[in-house]
C-alpha cells in the first residue's frame, strides 16, 4: 500500500539553525511503556509517550487485547492493565502498519496467552522477515502460520502455558531478545535470552523496574544471558519517557553540517546502548556537549549542545552499530559532508529494516552527487569536505520514515533542492519533524 495522498515536499540551501528544540519520547521505550503497563494489575501513568503513528498502533493492539488505555487533557497516558496471562482474545485482526518494533514484541506476548491473533502491516512491514521471532516462538510452543518467506500477514496462536526456553539470538536484535522476554513472562519457571552482541536494554530495564524476577550475567567475553521468570505480577508504575536519541540525531548532523549553525536539543535520551553515534560524529570532530546529564524514567538523558563543525571521515568500527542500528541513514548524510573518506561495515541489518537502508541510501545519495560505493555490508562515503551537494533530485522514501528525514537534511546543504517524494511516514516516529526544522530556521 502505497498513501494515496502522498506530501511531496522540497527541502533547500537553509539559513543557520539556532535555538533549543525539545525531542519527543523514545519510541523504544514508548512501546514497552504501553505493553508493560497494559500487563500489570492497576492503574500506570505514562508521560512523554510517543503519539506517532507506530506507538499508536502498540496503544490500539493493547485496547484490543483487554486493556484499559486514555489520554488525559495533558497528554498523560493513563494505562490499567490486564494482568501477566489475562490478555483477551481480540476481535479482529491487529493492524500493525508500519511498526516492526509493535509486531516482533507483540507476537512475543500473544506466543505465551491462549488467544490467537492475526498480524497485518503496511507494505514495507509486509516484507520484512518475521522467521526470526516465529523460530523462537515456536519453540515455546506457539503455533504461528505466515505468509510465504516468514512474512506479514501472519497468525501466532500461543501456547499457555508455554514452554520455557533458552534461546541465543542469531543476530544482535532487541526485537527478537524482547519478542523472547515478553513470552517468557507468561511462561511457567525461567526463560534466557543468550546475547553475544549487546542491544538497547530497554526491556530488561522496565521488566525490572514493573517488578518483573530479571537479571543479567555478563560473561568474561561480553556475552549476557538475561533471565526471566514467568508468571510474573507486574506492578503498576509512573513513567516519564525519554527523549528519542534516534530523533534527536536528525537535528545532531543538521547543526553539524549546516553552516553558521548553534543548537541545544534538549531531553535526549543518551542510554549507552543507543548512544553510538554521538560518540561517531565526535569522532569525526563533531562539537556535540554533554549538558546536565541527570535520569529521567531509569534512562541516562542530558541536552546536547551542537555547533555547525568541520567533520572529518573515519572508519566506524563495526562493533558501535548495535547502539546506533538507526542512525546510519543519518550518519552517511553526515559522511558526504565530511573531509576524506568514511568507511562502515557490518551492517547487513540495515538490509531488512523498513527498505534496504544501504541500497537506499547508496541510490539516494548517488542522485544528489554525492560519492558512495556500497559494498554487501556498508557503504564508503567520499565527503565534499563541507561543500554543500549538488542536491537537485526527487527521492523515493520506500515508506521508510528514517530514509525521509535523512534526505530532507541533506537538502538542507544542497545547491539544488532535494524533494522527498512523500513526508508522511515521518508521522510513525517523528510527527513534529518539520514544525521543529522551522523553528530552528526561523
Ligand atoms: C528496536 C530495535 C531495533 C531498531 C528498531 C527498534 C526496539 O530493531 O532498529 O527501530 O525497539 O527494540 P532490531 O531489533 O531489528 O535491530
Amino acid at each position: 500500500m502505497t498513501d494515496p495522498n502522498p506530501s511531496p515536499r522540497a527541502f533547500s540551501a537553509s539559513a543557520p539553525l539556532k535555538g533549543k528544540i525539545a525531542i519527543l519520547g523514545d519510541k523504544s521505550i514508548s512501546h514497552r511503556a504501553l505493553m508493560l503497563s497494559a500487563l500489570a494489575v492497576g492503574t500506570s501513568r505514562v508521560t512523554g509517550l510517543l503519539e506517532g503513528h507506530d506507538v499508536l498502533a502498540t496503544a490500539a493492539a493493547m485496547r484490543a487485547m483487554g486493556a484499559s488505555i486514555e489520554r488525559t487533557g495533558d497528554g498523560e497516558w493513563v494505562i490499567d492493565g490486564v494482568g501477566v496471562g489475562g490478555l483477551l482474545q481480540p476481535r479482529e485482526a491487529l493492524e500493525m502498519g508500519n511498526s516492526g518494533t509493535s509486531t516482533r514484541l507483540l507476537m512475543g506476548l500473544v506466543a505465551s496467552h491462549p488467544i490467537t491473533v492475526t498480524f497485518t502491516g503496511d507494505a514495507s512491514l509486509s516484507s520484512r522477515p518475521m522467521g526470526r521471532v516465529i523460530d523462537p516462538l515456536s519453540q515455546m510452543g506457539a503455533d504461528i502460520s505466515a505468509s510465504p518467506g516468514g512474512r506479514l500477514p501472519l497468525m501466532v496462536r500461543g501456547l499457555a502455558p508455554a514452554i520455557p526456553l533458552a534461546y541465543r539470538l542469531p543476530m544482535a536484535s532487541a526485537q527478537v531478545k524482547s519478542a523472547v522476554l515478553l513470552a517468557g513472562l507468561n511462561t511457567p519457571g525461567i526463560t534466557e535470552v543468550i546475547e553475544p552482541i549487546p542491544t538497547r536494554d530497554h526491556s530488561e530495564r522496565m521488566l525490572k523496574g514493573f517488578g518483573a524476577d530479571l537479571n543479567v550475567e555478563t560473561d568474561g567475553d561480553g556475552t549476557r544471558r538475561i533471565h526471566i521468570r514467568g508468571e510474573a505480577e507486574l506492578r503498576p508504575q509512573t513513567i516519564a519517557v525519554p527523549g528519542d536519541p534516534s530523533s534527536a540525531a536528525f537535528f545532531i548532523v543538521a547543526a553539524l553540517i549546516v553552516p553558521g549553525s548553534d543548537v541545544v536539543i534538549a531531553n535526549v535520551g543518551l542510554n549507552p546502548t543507543r548512544a553510538g553515534l554521538v560518540e561517531v560524529l565526535q569522532a569525526m570532530g563533531g562539537d556535540i556537549e554533554l549538558l546536565d546529564p541527570r535520569e529521567v524514567g531509569g534512562e541516562p538523558v542530558a541536552d546536547l549542545h551542537v555547533r555547525h563543525s568541520a567533520l572529518k571521515g573515519i572508519e566506524v568500527d563495526p562493533a558501535i552499530a548495535p547502539s546506533m542500528i538507526d542512525e546510519y541513514p543519518i550518519l552517511f548524510v553526515a559522511a558526504a559532508l565530511a573531509e576524506g573518506r568514511t568507511v562502515t561495515t557490518g551492517l547487513d541489518e540495515l538490509r531488512v529494516k523498513e527498505s534496504d537502508r544501504l541500497a537506499v541510501m547508496a541510490a539516494g545519495l548517488t542522485a544528489i552527487g554525492a560519492q558512495v560505493e556500497e559494498s554487501a555490508d556498508g557503504l564508503a562515503i567520499d565527503g565534499t569536505g563541507g561543500d554543500p551537494l549538488p542536491g537537485g533530485a526527487t527521492i523515493a522514501g520506500h515508506l521508510d520514515h528514517r530514509i525521509c528525514m535523512s534526505f530532507a537534511v541533506a537538502g538542507l546543504v544542497g545547491k539544488a533542492p532535494v524533494t522527498i517524494d512523500d513526508m508522511g511516514p515521518v508521522a510513525t516516529s517523528f510527527p513534529n519533524f518539520e514544525a521543529l526544522l522551522e523553528s530552528l530556521q526561523a
